[in-house]
């Protein structure tokens, strides 16, 4: 067990910060946690973290502020940080470039800066989808290959990543941690929130939308919360050996036919239709499905026209953990907690064992 640390996490209220500021605790370390608007923690489980054996101390602050907008008492305790993490960002999807710019690469500047000022080695939390628009396999080491952004928030992490690197290259300890889809917990499914993904599965499972552009063999990679915070602290704890690295958090690549076969075995889920994208016209659309459309589904079509894989070589070295496989099982939690919270509607009644392929049935 490494000797007690000081951390600064960075987003510590959101998804991904709230389960590593938790993992950082429980192994006895001091976290710093940047609090923004949210004043509270509460962990994956939708319970409060409560902290323990080590010591939790909120700070309040805004990382598109110079010092992290953070008052001097807060600034000299956040200078005394032996590692920081960065989480914070602006995750959600269509917002004006602006907002983007201000969050993920100002803010990142913001904590670059004080990172350098004190040489604190940082571990910075990417993703996977700086790959951008593109086929093939992804590889950790690569970054700017000239690729073209799905959107303005991938573009805004590419150059936020980026930045890392230049930081790196001019002698900050760094280590960088990309995750794919971030979905709910391994064994359980349960997400906290219902963001990214989510919306998109009730426009779709509800028949709101019923013709998407998309290919059938496009891999959408989804990873559980709990794999992304384990790789993020163990980046953290064993940051020698990950210094100078770029780890992906990757978990179950599934295509949209995979998608599309596990929604068919809910009765209650209607199925879209995938058609080529170059066949696609939104304006076809019928007038109901239209909004749905473009103010929901259009913001993630990117990903229904990738067959990109992420290759996670090192991470897997690093971590010791072996590839995730039985992706189809995954969804089916995913979709099972969705359900028993009503997410996706009302909770059906058992679906008889064999409706399954794995025998497993609806809660
Ligand atoms: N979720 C995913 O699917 C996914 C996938 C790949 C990579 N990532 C990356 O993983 C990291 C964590 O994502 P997440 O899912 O945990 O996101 P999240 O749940 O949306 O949390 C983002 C956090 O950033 C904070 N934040 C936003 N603006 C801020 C500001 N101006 N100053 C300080 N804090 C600010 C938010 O605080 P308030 O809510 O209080 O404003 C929130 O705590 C991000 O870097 C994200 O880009 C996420």
């Amino acid at each position: 067990m490494p000797d007690p640390m000081t951390v600064l996490v960075t987003g510590a209220g959101g998804l991904v910060g709230a389960e590593v500021t938790a993992r950082l605790t429980a192994a006895g370390h001091t976290v710093l946690t940047l609090l923004h608007r949210t004043p509270g923690i509460v962990r994956n489980n939708g319970r409060a973290l409560v902290p323990g054996p080590g010591a939790l101390i909120p700070v309040t602050g805004d990382i598109t502020r110079p010092g992290l907008g953070l008052n001097q008492e807060d600034r000299r305790l956040a200078a005394t940080a032996d590692r920081i993490v960065h989480c914070a960002a602006v995750t959600d999807f269509g917002l004006p470039d602006e907002r983007y710019d201000r969050v993920n690469v100002t803010g990142t500047r913001h904590v670059l800066d004080l990172a350098l000022h004190a040489r604190t080695p940082l571990a910075h939390v990417s993703t996977a989808y700086v790959c951008g628009e593109r086929d093939g396999t992804a590889r950790e080491d690569e970054l700017d290959v000239g690729q073209r952004p799905g959107n303005g928030y991938e573009r805004s992490k590419l150059t936020a990543e980026t930045m890392v690197r230049e930081a790196a290259a001019d002698g900050l300890p760094t280590t960088v941690v990309r995750p794919s889809i971030v979905t709910g917990a391994t064994r359980t499914g349960r997400v906290r929130e219902f963001k990214t993904i989510y919306p998109v599965l009730r426009v779709l499972t509800r028949g709101l939308v019923r013709t998407v552009p998309g290919h059938y063999d496009c891999v959408l990679d989804l990873v559980p919360v709990d794999r992304v915070a384990d790789l993020v602290t163990e980046a953290v704890l064993r940051f020698e050996e990950a210094r100078g690295r770029t780890l992906h958090a990757v978990g179950h690549e599934l295509t949209l036919r995979d998608f599309s076969d596990v929604l068919a075995e809910y009765p209650c889920f209607h199925v879209p239709r995938f058609v080529p994208p170059s066949a696609f016209r939104a304006r076809a659309l019928p007038d109901r499905e239209r909004p749905y459309y473009d103010r929901v589904v259009s913001l993630y079509d990117t990903y229904f026209r990738r067959r990109v894989h992420f290759d996670d070589a090192r991470a897997a070295v690093f971590s010791g953990r072996p590839a995730t496989t039985r992706a189809r099982p995954y969804l089916r939690r995913l979709l099972d907690h969705c359900l028993t919270t009503g997410y996706l509607g009302p909770a059906p009644r058992q679906v008889p064992a064999t409706a399954r392929p794995d025998g497993s049935t609806h809660r």
